[in-house]
Formats: C-alpha cells, structure tokens, sequence
C-alpha cells in the first residue's frame, strides 16, 4: 500500500518549533502522549539498544519548579542573539519566540523529557557521541510528528541541560539516567503551520565528490 505523499509531505514540512501557539490552558491527555510514545519506539536506535526512557511532568508544582529552572537559561539566549545580525529578522524572531517560552515553561500543560538509561563519558569519541545522541534523536523527532499529526505541538530544547541536576532532583531521576531535552508539549492553537524556508537541497548536497 501506498503512502498519501501530500500528507506525509505536509506533515514532514509543517512540523515546526510551537512555543506562543502552545495553548496553555488545554489538559494534554496520557493517552494521547503514549500513543506518541508508542510510535516513537519505531525509530531506529543503535545496535538496537533501546535505552531511551520518558519522564512526562504533568504535575503543576513539579512543572513551575522546571520552569524556573529552564527560565535561568535566559543568559544563553541573551548571549546568542547578540551576536545575531539585525537584517537576520528570521533569527532574531526565533530569539524573540525561545525567549517567550523561556518565561511561560513551566505554563505549558506537559514537559516531556526524553531521557537514556546511561550516560555518555566525559570526552567521548565523535563514532560514540553520535551513536548515543542517535539513538533518541530519531525518537524525538518521530514523538513530534506523531503530535502534530494529533493537534498537537512541541519545541525541541535543551536549555535545561545545563541545569540537567536541578531537574533531575524535582523529578528523582537517577544518576545513570541521561536527560536529552526538554519537549514543551500542548495542543496548538491552530494547526495550519507553514513550509519554513531553507537553503534549496542542491546548495548543501555534493555527489561523488565533495563540493560537486
Ligand atoms: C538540538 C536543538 C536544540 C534546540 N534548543 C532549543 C532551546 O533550548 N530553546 C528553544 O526555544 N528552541 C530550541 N530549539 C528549536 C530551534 O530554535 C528551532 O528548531 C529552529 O529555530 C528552527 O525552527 P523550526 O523547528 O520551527 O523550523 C532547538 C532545536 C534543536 C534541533
């Protein structure tokens, strides 16, 4: 059978970082975040190893606290959209909007963060980096499209990992158990979501050898 390629089309080319559009005041049920979780167990992981694991924050007090522990990473978006060029208006809305979410996280009805069981050492090697990051990466992705195609939506983050043992305190996450992110997670205000604009394919693939 087939594929509806306008669907999947749409859906790989609408799925966009949601942070002022998240409704916060809409309940996100569990039901709806296993589902997205369940699908998200196809994606591939290395030597299939399968070690992702979610922690779901539903919890008012426990999602206030994780707010104002990802809210101190306002430093690094101030850092980083200084040194953003002002005709880059593309950049700097995205700046505006992390900034919006760095005040309202602990607002949104779900935070979702995909964790491994396990831990990358200190200093690994590039083939372990990518092996381990690999092996929730895909999943992720795959949980936010498996939103989007409910109605609901989501922002990729990773602020609170600099601040990933405060947050592993309020949520008595193990020592052995990696954060990964920090997935906002409500139904969209909306779901119309436009086609972002990216450097055409030809620009950024080479056949054969590399710069042809
Ligand atoms: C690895 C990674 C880390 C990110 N970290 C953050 C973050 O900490 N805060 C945030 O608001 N957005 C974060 N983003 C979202 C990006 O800003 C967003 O994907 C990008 O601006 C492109 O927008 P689009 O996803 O709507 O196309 C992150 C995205 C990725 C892939």
């Amino acid at each position: 059978m087939s594929f509806d390629l306008s669907e999947t089309d749409r859906l790989l080319s609408t799925t966009r970082a949601v942070r002022r559009r998240l409704d916060l005041d809409r309940p996100v049920e569990r039901d709806v975040l296993l589902d997205c979780i369940r699908l998200s167990q196809q994606a591939p992981t290395a030597s299939n190893t399968q070690q992702w694991r979610w922690m779901v924050v539903l919890d008012a007090a426990k999602r206030k606290a994780i707010g104002e522990i990802y809210g101190r990473g306002k430093q690094f978006i101030d850092q980083a959209k200084a040194q953003v060029p002002e005709e880059d208006a593309q950049t700097h809305r995205v700046y505006d909007s992390a900034g919006w979410l760095l005040d309202h996280m602990g607002e949104v009805p779900a935070l979702v963060i995909p964790c491994l069981q396990g831990r990358l050492p200190e200093g690994a090697p590039n083939g372990m980096a990518a092996a381990t990051y690999g092996s929730i990466f895909p999943a992720m992705w795959s949980f936010q499209l498996a939103l989007r195609s409910r109605g609901l939506g989501s922002t990729l983050t990773t602020i609170s990992l600099f601040f990933e043992a405060d947050v592993a305190k309020v949520l008595d996450i193990p020592d052995d158990v990696m954060q990964v992110a920090l997935l906002p997670v409500a139904y969209t205000k909306g779901t119309d979501f436009k086609v972002a604009v990216r450097p055409p394919p030809e620009e950024i693939t080479s056949f054969d050898t590399w710069g042809s």
